[in-house]
């Protein structure tokens, strides 16, 4: 085959010119990943300060403890202006525009902490040294790995004692099915903690126990055998080295596709509350994550490099005045330029948007500030009309797939204070379910609701929500269901299946057919019996919803 055979028609080839090609190339989007009190608010923390978004160590610490401190949903949510800008926080790093996403955690996680990683191209993977890898992390990362999304880990804390590092790498090998190439090695942790060894530039970072907060004193040495180790280390030296030799001889070498295709994980060890390692991480983290990528859609990828402007919708938050339905739909820019002020198809409507209040996410004192590239984030205004995994674009109709909705893991069952306000209980639930807020479901069998969540404190906001937006008073009780799949399959196994299964049958509000479990064993069992029945942990929004 001549190479002209392979090369790309030079008519489909997107047009780019080559700033704006280096103004995307310059992007990261991304998210931190990680299991409750790992450190991820720290992290975030020390990224925006590298950045220079923030000044002061504590004030991101300082949103966290007020979000806590609220007692109940709507005070939290009055004060979405800290919400909201803290779901996308922009900072530059030598040269580059760090977009990253908040995945709500702690109490908050939520369907929205799953959709979120539909939106980003890479993730930093936070692990406390004490723990390794636990079960949300572990779940997270089911997330990424439907995309392959690429992973760089960040193994937390190791001021204090915890794991030993070869058997914090066992468990990502194991656990997440990774291959874990170090860059970074430890030297000793806890009250023994001397610092890091760059692997790959031959450098020595050291720690300081009296000054966490101190800038690492770095130390190049021409190798291993370098005395300035001794002197440095004094009897941790030969451990490094021997440990440094092992992980060597027997470790994985770095390679960036492996990386690129999320089977391999760089791995940096450090500490995130003494900024310890952080900049090291970041430092690789720019140069290898990949920039904004090709997202497909129904009819065909979308390349970044394309001029006309196209979005998806992958989050949408009621927002300040909740009587009007107001919400604001933040939507990942796939490719062209966003200019504020510009009009845009909203492709499940049909409607044309003038884009004049659509916020942008911007780093601080930058100027441009109306303007926005493919892998930002921008905000619209909606009065409850965009729904999730919505598309939007200049004219070509197209419809990005890709931000499915999640098989709840928690369940309830509705009941309305007042029979008479029924109409107005299937209303809401039926926008709060567009929006993502919720998953409301019916049986085939009877007329009762079952609300459907990733994260419990879906349900008190649905129920918020309902008193204030709908005017319905309701409370939920336990369901008895402890897993959800959405089912399809040849027409004529899915007559016996629904004859066969109805009590445990329900649609969700698309109208489409799902199954509850009373436990996993069931569906486990379910499933062996309908071999030919399709049963789904996600539901790619299709263009039959529309
Ligand atoms: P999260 O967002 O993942 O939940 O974790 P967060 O950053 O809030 O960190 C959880 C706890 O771990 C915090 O302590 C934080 O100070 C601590 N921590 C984070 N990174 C490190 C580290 O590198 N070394 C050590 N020793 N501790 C770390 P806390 O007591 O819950 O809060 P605070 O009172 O310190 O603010």
């Amino acid at each position: 085959m001549s190479p002209t055979d392979t090369a790309v028609p030079d008519a489909d080839r997107p047009m780019v010119d080559e700033k704006r090609r280096k103004k995307i190339d310059k992007r990261r989007t991304f998210a931190i990943i990680s299991h409750p009190d790992a450190g991820k608010t720290t992290l975030t923390e020390k990224l925006l300060l590298k950045g220079g978004a923030i000044h002061e160590a504590g004030e991101i610490k300082a949103r966290k403890a007020d979000r806590f401190a609220m007692s109940d949903w709507m005070t939290m949510e009055k004060e979405r202006g800290i919400s909201v800008t803290s779901s996308v926080m922009k900072f530059p790093y030598r040269g580059y525009e760090m977009n990253l996403l908040d995945t709500p955690g702690h109490r908050d996680f939520s369907e929205d902490t799953y959709r979120v990683l539909t939106a980003v191209d890479s993730v930093i993977m936070v692990l406390d040294n004490a723990s390794g890898v636990e079960q949300q992390t572990e779940k997270l990362m089911e997330v990424c790995r439907m995309r392959d999304t690429p992973v760089i880990t960040f193994v937390n804390k190791m001021d204090r004692h915890g794991l030993q590092p070869l058997d914090i790498l066992e468990d990502i090998e194991e656990s997440l099915d990774l291959e874990t190439v170090p860059l970074s090695w430890p030297v000793g942790m806890g009250d023994r903690f001397r610092g890091t060894y760059n692997l790959y530039r031959d450098e020595l970072h050291l720690f300081s126990h009296a000054d966490m907060e101190g800038e690492n004193e770095r130390l190049p040495i021409d190798d291993l055998e370098d005395p300035r180790l001794d002197e440095a280390l004094r009897d941790q030296a030969d451990d490094l080295r021997f440990d440094v030799e092992l992980v060597r001889e027997a470790g994985n070498e770095l390679d960036v596709d492996a990386y690129l295709d999320g089977q391999q994980t760089p791995v940096f060890f450090g500490s995130a509350l003494s900024n310890f390692g952080v900049g090291d991480m970041l430092d690789t983290f720019v140069e290898i994550a990949p920039p904004p990528q090709p997202r497909p859609t129904v009819t065909r990828t979308v390349s970044p490099y394309e001029k006309a402007f196209t979005g998806v919708a992958f989050k949408i938050q009621a927002n300040m005045d909740p009587k009007h339905h107001d919400r604001m739909a933040f939507v990942r820019v796939c490719s062209g330029e966003f200019e504020k002020g510009m009009e845009v198809i909203h492709h499940r409507t049909g409607e044309t948007l003038r884009l004049n209040n659509a916020t942008t996410f911007m780093a601080q004192d930058r100027e441009g500030v109306d303007t926005a590239y493919p892998g930002d984030i921008i905000g619209i205004m909606s009065h409850g009309r965009i729904k999730i995994g919505d598309s939007f674009s200049e004219k070509e109709p197209l419809h990005f797939t890709g931000v499915p909705s999640f098989a709840p893991e928690h369940f309830r069952k509705v009941h309305l204070d007042d029979p008479f306000r029924s109409k107005h209980l299937g209303k809401g639930l039926k926008q709060l379910s567009e929006e993502g807020a919720i998953q409301a479901f019916r049986p085939l069998r009877g007329n009762d609701y079952i609300l459907g969540a990733v994260g419990e404190l879906q349900f008190d906001v649905t129920l918020d929500r309902l008193e204030d937006e709908y005017n319905v008073d309701a409370h939920l009780t336990g369901a008895p269901y402890e897993c959800c799949r959405w089912v399809h399959g040849p027409t004529e196994d899915m007559e016996d299946f629904e004859s066969a299964e109805r009590g445990n049958l329900f649609r969700d509000a698309d109208g489409d057919l799902a199954y509850m479990g009373l436990s996993e064993f069931r569906l486990e069992r379910t499933m062996e019996n309908w071999p030919r029945v399709t049963f789904a942990s996600t539901k790619q929004h299709t263009a039959e919803d529309e």
